[in-house]
């Protein structure tokens, strides 16, 4: 069983659309509301939740993760930036895992790997100090032998490979390259005792591909199941993934 982490930040991003700087104890009806979509998900199958509280605040709301981290009662995901501030909060919140991913504040969505290779202090220390505290540390890593290698080195229990250059050549000539080096990215992992997990970009037509690959424990998915909820509604849109993961 392939398990699913939905992230929900898409859902903030409407609410952020026009409820911006409101007040969320203030009586009005701000909508639409991520932590009633998050139990939704749950009640439909989801294993996990998973928000990215970026430095920016452009979705996810520190209020928004206080709250999930009171009432879901499956695992939350904390995507956060490899930064001392954000180590205090994930240290204070206690997550079931936080997923390190690279920010960068031009970007439209996170575009990029982490580059671990490059950052070999910092992540070290990140990932020693979440270790310490009991939370699970994933990095999120393109698919790519030095970096995969130094995530184990460094004592990342998870890593997270990134589907997205994948994704993007679904169309196009590059699809089977970069799903061979997503296999290759998912054995070698395996093989460096890493939890595997994916995400980015995956969607109810690439998962039939996507599902096939070894090793994989869980995938996070946002933009198409929040997607597709807007037709079918959460629920039945959760549902669907699910079955379309473990057919
Ligand atoms: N995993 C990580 C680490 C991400 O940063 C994102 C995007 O926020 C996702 C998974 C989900 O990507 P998508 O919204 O394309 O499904």
């Amino acid at each position: 069983m392939i398990l699913l982490g939905v992230n929900i930040d898409h859902c903030a991003t409407v609410r952020q659309a026009r409820y911006r700087g409101a007040e969320p104890a203030s009586g009005r009806a701000i909508e639409p509301d991520p932590v009633t979509l998050a139990l939704l998900a749950e009640q439909a199958g989801a294993d996990g939740i998973t928000v990215h509280l970026r430095e920016d605040r452009r979705h996810i709301q520190e209020h928004d993760v206080r709250r999930l981290r009171e009432t879901i009662a499956t695992r939350l995901n904390l995507e956060m930036a490899c930064t001392p501030a954000m180590i205090r909060y994930a240290l204070a919140l206690r997550p079931e895992a936080v997923c390190v991913v690279p920010e960068n504040r031009a970007e439209i969505t996170t575009e990029g790997g982490l580059d671990v290779v490059g950052n070999r202090e910092r992540v070290r220390d990140c990932i020693a100090a979440m270790n310490d505290a009991g939370i699970k540390t994933s990095l999120f890593i393109d698919p790519d032998q030095p970096q995969i290698e130094l995530a184990a080195e460094l004592g990342a229990p998870w890593v997270e490979l990134h589907t997205g250059a994948y994704a993007n050549a679904y169309y196009g000539s590059d699809r089977a390259r970069e799903f061979q080096r997503l296999r290759l990215g998912c054995a070698r992992a395996h093989e460096c005792g890493l939890t595997v997990n994916a995400g980015h970009g995956i969607n109810y037509v690439n998962i039939a591909e996507v599902r096939t690959l070894p090793h994989l424990h869980e995938l996070n998915i946002g933009h198409s199941i929040i997607s597709r909820a807007l037709f079918t509604g959460i629920g039945e849109a959760v549902r669907e993934m699910k079955a379309r993961m473990n057919p």
